[in-house]
């Protein structure tokens, strides 16, 4: 038998894999969530699943969260700049405790591209190799939720106004990347292996498409410039360091960083990804008052 950890188990990524593992007849007691607030995930312990403290930035924590432990999925951390150090304390736990095979959630070519967030996931996967585990890099590309997360803004502006020119977005939604997470835990994993994962690419055009289409209501794409959409984003009243992280993200889009192919993904679900219209209706759904 197989005891499987995820970690970030308080987040919205790991529920949604822990889910996907028992509905593929993973025993809840065979599954270990791990969060920095074990308190937070309460209702993963009344299903029975094993709550474990584990905290990336307190190593005597996860010796103990990990203890036991054959396959860990190292779900990434959520703050950037410090993830480095945090990320290695995981595994460096795991390599102590005995784990056999760690998982990453990863970013598109991680080794090789340009994008913004891609160092700290660069180095996560060095040193998850180095470690001398088995390992799978999930190499997630763009969350579609980044865009169907705004629907009520688009919708009352009517426009989506971006810096990334022509530049395809291959993202697919969270749900999909997390299970496809669960499809590679529960795979063999004798060989390390790399997973592009990417979803049916759009453009900023496509998308305002997308919404006119599914809410019925006009949204236009209009591209601009960087140095005018900074402006714009500092006039909506952002921070400056998010409007210089959406800035980035568009420039990255437009050489291409952000594209993919969503062969491997769907080779994984056994399934066609979820499409951006799918993934745009059940925004609607969530969110009826935006229209
Ligand atoms: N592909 C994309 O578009 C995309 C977009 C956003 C993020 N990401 C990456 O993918 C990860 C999962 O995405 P998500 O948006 O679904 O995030 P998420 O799972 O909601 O959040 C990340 C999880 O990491 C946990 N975490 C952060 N710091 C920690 C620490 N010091 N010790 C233990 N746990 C810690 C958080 O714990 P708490 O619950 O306690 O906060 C949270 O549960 C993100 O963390 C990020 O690295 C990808």
């Amino acid at each position: 038998m197989t005891t499987y950890a995820i970690t970030g188990a308080t987040g919205l990524f790991a529920p949604l894999v822990i889910d996907q593992l028992l509905e593929r007849g993973v025993a809840p007691g065979d599954v270990v969530a791990v969060a920095r607030t074990p308190e937070r995930a309460a209702d993963l312990a009344g299903r029975g699943i094993q709550v474990r403290e584990g905290d990336y930035d307190k190593p005597e924590t996860l010796d103990a969260a990990l203890a036991g432990v054959d396959t860990l999925l190292l779900v990434s951390g959520s703050e950037v700049g410090r993830r480095v150090p945090q990320h290695t304390n995981v595994i460096e736990a795991a390599k102590r405790v005995g784990v056999s095979r760690i998982l990453y959630t990863s970013v598109l070519r991680a080794d090789t591209t340009a994008l913004v967030l891609a160092p700290e996931h660069k180095a996560t996967e060095e040193a998850i190799l180095s470690s001398g585990l088995t390992s799978t890099l999930l190499r997630n590309g763009w969350y579609t939720e980044n865009y169907t997360d705004q629907l009520a803004t688009y919708l009352a502006q009517g426009v989506v106004v971006h810096a990334a020119g022509e530049g395809r977005i291959a993202a697919a939604t969270r749900a999909d990347f997390a299970e496809a997470a669960a499809v590679a835990l529960l795979e063999d994993g004798a060989e390390s292996a790399v997973y592009e994962l990417a979803g049916p690419a759009f453009t900023y055009d496509d998308l305002a498409s997308a919404l006119t289409e599914v809410t019925g209501t006009s949204v236009v794409a209009s591209a601009v410039f960087a140095t005018e959409l900074t402006e714009i984003l500092t006039g909506a009243g952002l921070d400056a360091g998010l409007v210089g992280f959406l800035v980035t993200v568009d420039g990255d889009i437009a050489r291409g960083d952000l594209d993919g192919d969503s062969a491997e993904l769907e080779r994984l679900l056994g399934r066609p990804v979820t499409s951006l219209t799918d993934a745009v209706r059940a925004a609607l759904v969530e969110a009826p008052q935006a229209v």
